[in-house]
C-alpha cells in the first residue's frame, strides 16, 4: 500500500517532548499529525487533537477507532507517580491501550517509537556507569521503561512494523504544566531570586555543582526521533540521544546568572520543593508587576524535578555515538540551548 502522506500519532501531545515533536513535524510539512492528550487541543491545518484518557482501554479504543491511516506512533505520554513501583502499572497500561487500539485498525503502521530516558540505566538511582551505552544490562526492577520496551519487543514479533526506544538525557524545551521541565525550574527560580534582590545560588547537593552532565535539546530530540522512525535500518533498537557536549553546573551557572543580569553566589543546598512552596504570592505579584502571561504557579514550577536533577552529585551522561554512526549528525551547543529557551520564555512573557 502506498500512502501519499505519513500520519503521525503523537501520544502525549502537550508534553515537553510531544509538543516539540509536533512543532517539528509541522515544519517538515509532509506529515498528517494526530495528537493525543488528556487536555486535548486545537484542530487546525495538519494537526488534529483528541482528548482521551489512555488509562481507560474502552475510551482509547473508541476514540482512536477512526485512525486507520496512522503510519507512525510516537509514544511520549507520561503519568507521574510518587514511587518507582507505582509508575509501572499506569505507564504500561497507556502504551498497551494505544497499541491495542491502533494496530488492528491501521494496516499501514510502520513504526512505534517509545520515549524512554537514562532511567533505563538507573541514572535516577545513583552513580551509574558512564558513559551509559545501549548495550548495558538492565537494573533491578521496578522500571516502567523496561516493561514498556519488553511489551513492544514481544508485540512486534512477526509484524511488518518496527519499534525504537529513544533515550534522551534531561530534555530542555518549551512546555507548561508538565512535571519534568528543568528549563522552567531554572528560569523561574532565577527570576524569583532576582525579584527578591538576592544573587543566583545553585541549590543542589554538595558535589552536584562539579559533576559532569549532558542535556538533550527538545528540537534535536524531535529531529532524531523522526530520523530513527523513518530509517528502516534503525528499527527494533534503542538509541541514546544527547546534544553531543558535556558541561558542569560550576561553569554553566555563572553564565545563567549573566543571562538574567544577576550576580552569582556560592551554592547552598536546599530543597526547592520545600523552599519554593510559599512563593505563589510572589509569583502572582511578578505577573502583575511585569505584565506577564497569567501562568498559574503550579504550571511553571516542577520543583521536585529540579531537586532530583540538582541532586545528581555524580556524572550523568551516555554514549551518543550509536545514533551518529547510524547517520544522524545533528548536535546542539548546550549553553546556547539554555539561553535560547530562556529567551523564548521571556518572549512569551512567561518570565520577566
Ligand atoms: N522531561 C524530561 O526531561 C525527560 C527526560 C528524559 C526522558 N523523559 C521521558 O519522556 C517521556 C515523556 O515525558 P515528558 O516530560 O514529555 O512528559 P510530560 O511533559 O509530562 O507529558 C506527558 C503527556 O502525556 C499525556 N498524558 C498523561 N496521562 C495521560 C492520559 N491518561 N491520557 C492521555 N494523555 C495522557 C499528558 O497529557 P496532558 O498534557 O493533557 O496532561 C501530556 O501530554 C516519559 O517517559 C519521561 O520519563 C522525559
Amino acid at each position: 500500500m502506498t500512502l501519499k502522506q505519513k500520519t503521525a500519532l503523537v501520544v502525549g501531545a502537550n508534553g515537553i517532548i510531544g509538543g516539540n515533536l509536533i512543532r517539528y513535524l509541522v515544519e517538515l510539512g509532509d506529515w498528517e499529525i494526530v495528537g493525543l492528550s488528556r487536555r486535548g487541543g486545537k484542530t487546525e491545518g495538519k494537526i488534529s487533537n483528541i482528548a482521551v484518557d489512555l488509562l481507560d482501554a474502552v475510551d482509547t479504543r473508541e476514540k482512536l477507532a477512526h485512525l486507520t491511516d496512522v503510519t507512525h506512533i510516537f509514544y511520549a505520554a507520561y503519568q507521574d507517580r510518587p514511587s518507582w513501583a507505582e509508575l509501572v502499572p499506569p505507564n504500561l497500561a497507556m502504551l498497551v491501550n494505544v497499541v491495542n487500539a491502533i494496530e488492528p485498525v491501521a494496516p499501514a503502521l510502520q513504526h512505534i517509537s517509545l520515549m524512554q530516558g537514562y532511567k533505563v540505566y538507573g541514572a535516577h538511582l545513583g552513580p551509574f556507569k558512564t558513559p551509559a551505552r545501549e548495550t548495558d544490562a538492565n537494573h533491578m526492577p521496578p522500571e516502567f521503561n523496561i516493561n514498556q520496551q519488553d511489551f513492544l519487543e514481544a508485540r512486534q514479533k512477526g509484524k511488518d512494523w518496527t519499534w525504537s526506544a529513544l533515550r534522551p538525557s534531561v530534555v530542555i524545551g518549551f512546555a507548561l504544566g508538565n512535571p519534568m521541565n528543568l528549563a522552567s525550574v531554572i528560569a523561574v527560580y532565577a527570576s524569583m531570586s532576582k525579584e527578591l534582590g538576592i544573587p543566583l545560588r545553585f541549590p543542589g547537593k554538595p558535589g552536584a555543582y562539579d559533576s559532569l552532565l549532558e542535556m538533550t535539546d527538545a528540537g534535536l530530540l524531535a529531529r532524531a526521533t523522526v530520523f530513527i522512525a523513518t530509517n528502516r535500518q534503525c528499527g527494533n533498537q534503542a538509541f541514546n540521544i544527547n546534544n553531543g557536549d558535556l558541561f558542569r553546573w560550576n561553569e554553566m551557572w555563572p553564565k545563567i546568572a549573566t543571562f538574567f543580569d544577576m550576580n552569582v553566589a556560592p551554592p547552598l543546598p536546599m530543597s526547592l520543593n520545600v523552599i519554593m512552596t510559599d512563593k505563589e504570592a510572589l509569583w502572582n505579584g511578578m505577573i502583575k508587576k511585569h505584565g506577564l502571561t497569567n501562568t498559574p504557579y503550579t504550571n511553571v514550577s516542577s520543583w521536585g524535578f529540579g531537586d532530583a536533577v540538582f541532586g545528581w552529585n555524580y556524572d550523568f551522561f551516555a554514549d551518543g555515538t550509536k545514533l551518529r554512526r547510524a547517520g544522524f549528525h545533528d548536535f546542539v551547543d548546550t549553553e546556547e540551548m539554555f539561553m535560547r529557551v530562556f529567551r523564548d520564555l521571556r518572549d512569551r512573557k512567561i518570565i520577566p
